[in-house]
């Protein structure tokens, strides 16, 4: 209803201003948002932008691949200022179909480290979301975990769950093993997964929590901040259930979330503006606090109990611009594995 009001009256201003032979459109005070996120967070930190510098966010959300194919389609005609999306892999694949332009920022560039955002400033990463595994307390010994490698182990034929190969998560987190490890390594490591399969790859990253809990599977693939909300509704899930922080190179694999200020932005200068804001302390708190999500800046301080629960890691400091470059690479050795 506030966005609506702002919006009038800011119409109204343009209005008058190209009435006095000022400049309209270009000077408007709002950003328009094209985003693939539906969080809590991410309405709290529009709502603290807009009472910060008065620039009204009109936010529109979609699916992602829809949110970057209409946007494509539009061209020249899209209103979009902003693009944001979840995983490096989505943004590679926004970049590459040219719905960005580069941004320089020294705000941005201090803010985010050099591994979380593209080279020319075509997207930066805002949040950091570790891909863990989650494992039942009663069935798995913590001495049988390690890295990665652990979920293609023998020792835990039957008893893995994971999600289908086509979801982005786990197509950027084999484009990550791909760089790691060289690509007959990882090729040998989707098919032992594959071999390790409790069931058919099925549901999104809660219902594999679940399944560990149900008693299907004893070890799962998934993103942290499922496990921290499902803890967040139903604690005693920690009884059963832990989490646990496998490596590759020298890490933990991290993707992010990240946006881009769209390449025919009718408002360039508020669009960095809103990234800038983004990078904050303040917003990247509200993304720790509400969403369970990372700080991409290591030293933001943020309450959130479940996850300083789930204590510290090490991220994999590799440049998330892999996961997108090595994305094709990482679905045909999914296919080839036979992974669904
Ligand atoms: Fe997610």
């Amino acid at each position: 209803m506030r966005t609506l009001f702002r919006l009038s009256v800011l119409t109204l201003s343009a209005a008058l201003l190209a009435a006095c032979g000022g400049e309209s459109g270009g000077d408007a005070q709002e950003v328009i948002l094209y985003t693939a996120r539906h969080y809590d967070s991410d309405e709290l930190i529009n709502r603290r932008f807009e009472e910060e510098t008065g620039i009204a966010v009109r936010s529109i959300s979609a699916d992602s691949d829809l949110l970057i194919e209409r946007i494509r389609a539009d061209g020249a005609r899209s209103p979009a200022d902003v693009v944001m999306t979840v995983d490096a892999g989505r943004l590679y694949r926004a970049e590459q179909a040219g719905l960005f332009q580069p941004v320089q920022s020294d705000i941005l560039d201090s803010r985010i480290p050099a591994s979380l955002r593209h080279p020319d400033g075509l997207w930066f990463g805002f949040s950091r979301r570790a891909r863990v595994f989650v494992y039942a307390k009663d069935r798995v010994q913590p001495g049988e975990l390690g890295g990665y490698e652990t979920l293609a182990d023998p020792a835990l034929r039957g008893r893995v769950c994971v999600r289908s190969s086509g979801v982005i998560y786990n197509i950027s987190l084999l484009a990550a093993l791909i760089d790691r490890w060289g690509p007959d390594r990882a090729q040998d490591w989707a098919d032992g997964v594959v071999a390790n399969f409790a069931r058919i790859p099925s549901g999104a990253d809660m219902d594999q929590i679940l399944a560990v809990r149900a008693g299907e599977c004893d070890v799962a693939l998934v993103n942290h901040y499922y496990f921290a909300r499902l803890i967040a509704s139903d604690p005693t899930i920690t009884d059963t259930v832990a989490i646990h922080w496998p490596e590759a190179g020298g890490g933990v694999h991290v993707n992010i979330s990240g946006a881009g200020v769209a390449a025919g932005a009718p408002h360039p200068e508020a669009a960095v503006r809103y990234l800038e804001f983004l990078a904050s302390d303040e917003a990247q708190r509200m993304v720790a606090e509400t969403n369970g999500e990372y700080p991409v800046e290591a030293d933001v301080e943020y309450d959130n109990p479940i996850i300083a629960e789930f204590g510290t890691f090490e991220a994999d400091p590799l440049n998330v611009s892999v996961l997108g470059e090595n994305q094709a690479e990482a679905q045909r050795m999914f296919d080839r594995a036979g992974w669904p």
